[in-house]
């Protein structure tokens, strides 16, 4: 890119923070939850109002699709913010903290959705010069609802494509305000949850003989599972497999019948992922019938893929990043987060990446990290985010 759409870009993404902060704050105010995010869908539809975009909703979930389409031929680009907020309190003390009790925009889903409506207005004012389209998509159901998944059934890259490249952000308060961190490849594991069922036979505390204790089991299957990742996984090709919660019993004389695990497998590869799912099967079925019980093991939800960027797409938006805001605020990581996204499922499909905003908000020695219920974000870094948007679709579109 020119030097002088470099500076433009910043300038023009920076006269979009003040609306993108307000939107960012009503979003804040109204966390919803899920596939179904009406009063978030209206607002973004009313944010959209009155640019030159063609506008379609989803059909079974609240998704909003944006289309801009540029005077000339070019690369069909996709920019996606994901809309849905947490199911957990928040203790932030924020003037526009949530109103909702037990959600909270507690993943910063509120501001990818104000930097990607800001970046539609940024494009749209350049629309002139915009070789090709760009493809909006503002998706509910990333938090374990696999939104993205539902909106590619729904025809998104069908009616709009042939898309040619895609890019996401996520923002992180962990990262310095402003810092764009990315990498080549695998950027966030897959997420898979699990609940094992162990059963045995209940019965008196003082005669365990006489019944069958699922509880020394499943504590049994806890360790075992550790041992299986480490003994049976690559260690240059990681998993995670942690046991999140147990419950059993109800009183201290009464042996119970069943105990249930649950929990979350991490892999950044397909074979690693494949190597620690079929190992938590085997290792629970197999620990449980050594001491008479059962396990069943019941994925809770669809699990989400590794997300994978791809390398040169990776490199691109590094590349960008380094011309827009200086080699000093561009991180290449060195590793990926165990962390797990559906826009893992766009990836399979279009050639893309995701980069992490940094912002960590000022002064804050130990910020608080996504999902927490203090999590706060430097808002001016939004304009950042505004602005890699549209460089993204604008290089290689634009007539420069
Ligand atoms: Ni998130």
């Amino acid at each position: 890119m020119v030097p002088g759409l470099i500076q433009e870009l910043r300038a023009e993404a920076s006269a979009l923070l003040e609306p993108a902060t307000q939107l960012r704050r009503r979003l804040h105010e109204h966390p919803e939850l899920g596939l179904e995010l009406p009063r978030t869908q209206q607002a973004v539809i009313e944010a959209l109002d009155g640019l030159p975009l063609t506008l379609e909703t989803g059909a079974s979930i609240s998704s909003v699709i944006a289309v801009l389409d540029g005077d000339h031929r070019g690369p069909t680009t996709l920019l996606r913010a994901d809309m849905d907020a947490l199911a957990m309190p928040e203790d932030t003390g924020l003037p526009f903290a949530s109103r909702v009790d037990g959600a909270m925009h507690a993943c910063g889903h509120d501001a990818h959705v104000a930097m990607l409506v800001g970046a539609a207005r940024l494009l749209a004012a350049r629309r002139a010069t915009l070789d090709g389209r760009v493809v909006f998509m503002f998706q509910p159901g990333e938090e374990g609802h696999a939104g993205a998944s539902i909106m590619l059934d729904e025809g998104l890259l069908d009616r709009h494509g042939p898309v040619d490249r895609a890019f996401a952000i996520h923002v992180t308060p962990i990262v310095p305000s402003g810092m764009v961190a990315t990498r080549a490849g695998a950027i966030l594991a897959s997420a898979d949850a699990f609940r094992i069922v162990v059963t045995g036979k209940g019965g008196h505390a003082s005669m365990p003989h006489d019944s069958v204790d699922p509880i020394p089991v499943a504590c049994e299957i806890v360790t075992a599972l550790q041992a299986m990742v480490t003994r049976r996984v690559p260690a240059f090709d990681p998993a995670v497999v942690t046991v999140a919660s147990i419950h059993s019993g109800t009183t201290s004389n009464v042996v119970p019948e069943v105990a249930i695990l649950e929990g979350t497998v991490r892999a950044v590869s397909d074979p690693s992922r494949s190597l620690a799912l079929e190992g938590l099967r085997r290792v629970a079925g197999n620990v449980a019938a050594a001491h008479l019980c059962t396990a069943e093991v019941v994925p809770t939800q669809p699990g989400y893929p590794v997300t994978v960027n791809d390398a040169g797409a990776a490199d691109h938006v590094l590349g960008l990043a380094v011309q827009l805001f200086g080699p000093d605020r561009v991180v290449r990581m060195p590793s990926p987060v165990m962390g797990g996204e559906d826009w893992s499922f766009v990836l399979q499909r279009v050639p893309g990446s995701m980069a992490f905003l940094g912002m960590a908000p000022d002064g804050v020695e130990h910020p608080a990290p996504n999902h927490s219920n203090r999590m706060v974000i430097d808002e001016p870094a939004m304009a950042a985010g505004i602005a890699l948007h549209a460089a993204v679709a604008l290089d290689r579109g634009a007539r420069i």
